[in-house]
């Protein structure tokens, strides 16, 4: 499909779904159908791992496309005349739909951006510790590791629960890591490879109350958690916008907290703003930072408009339903449950678009499961191990079909056949990261 046809046909889908569109029965594919054809997902994939990696609206791909032809068509326009008044209007966009103060936030590559800007920023010194939990993402583990070695703080993980069963087993084993020496909280809002979302409000409220900052990593919190950052109580907050919200890959954002915005540094140093213009605020220095392709802060706006057509308490409902589909089948097919609680109805306040599911597949064929699922199948899901567990995790956004869940469930049926399953119970408790003895994240990256 040119890109002439994807926008005429995004203006139709637009236009229709404005007037379609209203309440969606989260179980109606019939009704959901069109909602898919707001994708370009290639027949016959089944993909079902926006968590990983969003699949972008062909909306958003087209007016990417049409910003990036247009910033190489005429450079002087684009960067020279006007480029503040057409950024910052975004920038404000994305803080008002996070609930943040307008002066509160810029404009970064991806969360991994974002974490790195207040690694190099915040003041450390040997002696101090930085926290975090045993089930963040790889790289952000890199990036305090090599934070703490250069400042001679040291890195403390805490061990989480898993099986998971409440918010207060998770508030416990955070603040029972938290110590004197404690200078700073790291943790995501929603988990990567475990897939579960913290009570980020209560953390943030007890480490406040016991001196400690806190940075939250949260690529797969918007379009999925009513974010209010102005009430969430950190004073770091770093995303990514290609995940659920859809946006083009490269866009996402930072949150700072008004008492700590003097202490950022940008991690490349430029102008700043458009010369003549001088950097007065914090925010000035992530304006302009050299030239570079700024087509997909551009085509944000798109992608939130996507999601606002869909409606999204439609989407997230519609999410939470096909999550607990594919629980429901793969555990009736393995009979090793989920390692989070039951979600029979829809709670905004603790909905996921992601689980984690535990299969009998040994640890050591976790990789060759997946390339086998992708290779044969077009089956794109993650098979990773958490300790010696070995877990494949079912994303749902706005495009999947209970149809493609029950492909994907017909497919583990064939691969574990004559396999010998576990009865249904519990999968055991995976060795914490410190009984294990490893330096490395206990989770796998997806
Ligand atoms: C919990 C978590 N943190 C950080 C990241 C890194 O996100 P990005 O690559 O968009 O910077 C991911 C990516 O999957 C993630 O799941």
């Amino acid at each position: 499909m040119n890109n002439t046809q994807i926008e005429r046909n995004t203006n139709h889908c637009l236009s229709t779904s404005a007037a379609r569109w209203g309440s969606l029965a989260c179980d109606d594919e019939t009704a959901w159908s069109p909602v898919r054809d707001l994708w370009d997902i290639p027949a016959g994939l089944t993909y079902l791992n926006h968590g990983g990696y969003g699949y972008a609206p062909h909306a958003v791909i087209a007016a990417k496309s049409r910003h990036f032809a247009e910033i190489s068509a005429n450079p002087m326009g684009v960067f020279c005349h006007g480029l503040e008044d057409r950024l910052l209007p975004i920038r404000d966009t994305i803080a008002d739909l996070v609930g943040a103060g307008r002066g509160d936030l810029v404009l970064v590559e991806n969360a991994t951006n974002g974490m790195n800007i207040v690694a190099a920023s915040i003041k450390l010194k040997p002696g101090d510790e930085v926290l975090l939990t045993e089930h963040e993402y790889g790289a952000v583990f890199n990036i305090w590791q090599r934070r703490c070695q250069e400042s001679g703080a040291t890195l403390v993980t805490a061990d989480m629960p898993w099986p998971v069963e409440s918010d207060d087993q998770i508030v416990d084993a955070i603040e029972n890591a938290i110590t004197e020496r404690t200078r700073l909280l790291v943790f995501s809002q929603i988990t990567s490879s475990p897939a579960v979302r913290l009570p980020a409000k209560r953390i943030c409220s007890i480490a406040r109350d016991r001196g400690v900052l806190t940075c939250i990593d949260a690529p797969h919190a918007p379009a999925v958690v009513d974010l209010d950052l102005d009430t969430l109580g950190c004073d770091f907050y770093t995303a990514s916008c290609h995940k659920w919200l859809c946006g083009p890959v490269g866009t996402g954002f930072l949150y700072v907290r008004p008492e700590h915005q003097a202490l950022i540094k940008p991690s490349v140093v430029s102008w700043g703003r458009m010369k003549p213009a001088k950097p007065e605020g914090w925010q000035d220095w992530f304006t302009w930072i050299g030239t570079r392709d700024l087509s997909g802060f551009f085509s944000l706006p798109v992608a939130i408009d996507v999601l606002s057509q869909i409606g999204w308490d439609n989407f997230r409902r519609r999410s939470h339903y096909l999550v607990q589909a594919a629980r429901q089948r793969i555990e009736e097919l393995t009979g090793m449950q989920a390692m989070v609680p039951k979600q029979q109805t829809f709670d905004s306040d603790t909905f996921v678009p992601m689980i984690a599911m535990p299969i009998p597949t040994p640890v050591a064929a976790a990789f060759d499961l997946r390339a086998r699922l992708h290779a044969e199948h077009k089956i794109e899901v993650p098979v990773y191990a958490i300790g010696d567990q070995t877990y494949l995790r079912v994303s749902a956004h706005a495009y999947t079909t209970l149809d493609e869940i029950e492909r994907l469930v017909g497919v583990l049926r064939r691969e574990f056949a004559g396999q010998r399953l576990p009865r249904p119970s519990r999968v055991p408790f995976c060795p914490t990261l410190a009984s294990a003895g490893l330096q490395q994240p206990l989770v796998a990256t997806v």
